[in-house]
């Protein structure tokens, strides 16, 4: 088994800003502070959103269209760096370190914190060439590795049955919902800690979102921490642990999704859930 190395101890955070508050200590693997986004310096998209994720836990980001769940996530790996003019206000810790500084390095970032898209974007390539093409893009070589961790990952995603004769097709050969399980075994590969998930299902028809489901579960059990952001509010009962309800760029409330589902604080959250608007 390849050694990739205390996963934490891989990000160079630079400058004296760095600040250590422990937080791995009660299993939160990433923590936000404050966060906010502005886009073109003046349009605030997001305001102040503090919350906390933990290891092994599925967390649903919910609400209506714009209020700011995308936004948020690509806060996480620091996506929104690649989107001109859009700037991040407020402190974002990964094992105790903010990250949110210039000089991180966010290759590492993003193979620690993987990110599965809405619309399935596998490689125009074999099966197995989608999962070993990032592994030796990491410059690992050893075959025997790449084939253990081919086989390991899509075993993971829940697709190592349906594929395993057929490694060296293209994965243009397969369905919609399969092609996201091997996006979901790619990002698996490099052992992530953490996996963001922007509606991943929103093109597949319900056997199919019910596999990812699965697999979202599975995941979430070996420790990694599961941020999925879903219009399906029946997605988010059925898979999450946590749930956090978005509106007009504002975090309302979060809280344990049995709670949240039944009992909400917020009646904005209630008028959501019951359907009366979004
Ligand atoms: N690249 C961008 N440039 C400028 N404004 C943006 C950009 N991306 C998002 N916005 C704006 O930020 C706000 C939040 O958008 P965001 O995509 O985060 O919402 P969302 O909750 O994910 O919506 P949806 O459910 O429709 O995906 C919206 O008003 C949107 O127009
Ligand atoms: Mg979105």
């Amino acid at each position: 088994m390849m050694n990739f190395g205390s996963k934490a101890s891989k990000l160079e955070v630079v400058g004296d800003k760095v600040a250590d508050l422990n937080v791995t200590v009660d299993g939160t693997i990433m923590r936000t502070k404050d966060v906010g986004v502005r886009y073109n310096e003046t349009y605030k998209a997001l305001r102040d959103v503090s919350l906390n994720f933990d290891r092994g836990q599925v967390t649903a980001l919910i609400g209506p269209s714009g209020c700011g769940k995308s936004t948020y996530l690509r806060c996480l790996n620091l996506m929104n760096r690649e989107i001109p003019h859009c700037h991040i206000d407020g402190e974002i810790y990964f094992h105790g370190k903010q990250i949110n500084f210039k000089d991180v390095n966010v290759y590492d970032l993003r193979t620690q914190v993987g990110m599965v898209f809405q619309t399935p974007n596998p490689f125009r390539k074999s099966i197995y060439d989608n999962i070993a093409f990032g592994l030796k893009k990491h410059g690992i070589k050893d075959k025997a590795y790449i084939d253990e961790t081919v086989e390991r990952s899509l075993k993971q995603a829940a697709l190592w049955d349906e594929v395993k004769d057929k490694l060296k097709k293209s994965a243009y050969a397969l369905s919609g919902g399969q092609r996201q399980r091997l996006c979901i075994a790619r990002t698996l590969s490099l052992n992530p800690e953490i996996v963001l998930m922007d509606e991943p299902c929103s093109a597949l028809d319900p056997i199919a979102t019910r596999a990812i489901e699965r697999t979202i579960l599975s995941i979430a059990s070996r420790g990694i921490a599961v941020i999925i952001v879903t219009h399906n509010i029946e997605q988010a009962r059925r898979v999450s642990d946590k749930t956090a309800y978005f509106y007009l760029g504002e975090m309302v409330e979060t809280g344990d999704t049995s709670k949240i589902f039944t009992n909400p604080d917020d009646q904005r959250t209630a008028d959501y859930l019951d359907g009366r608007f979004g």
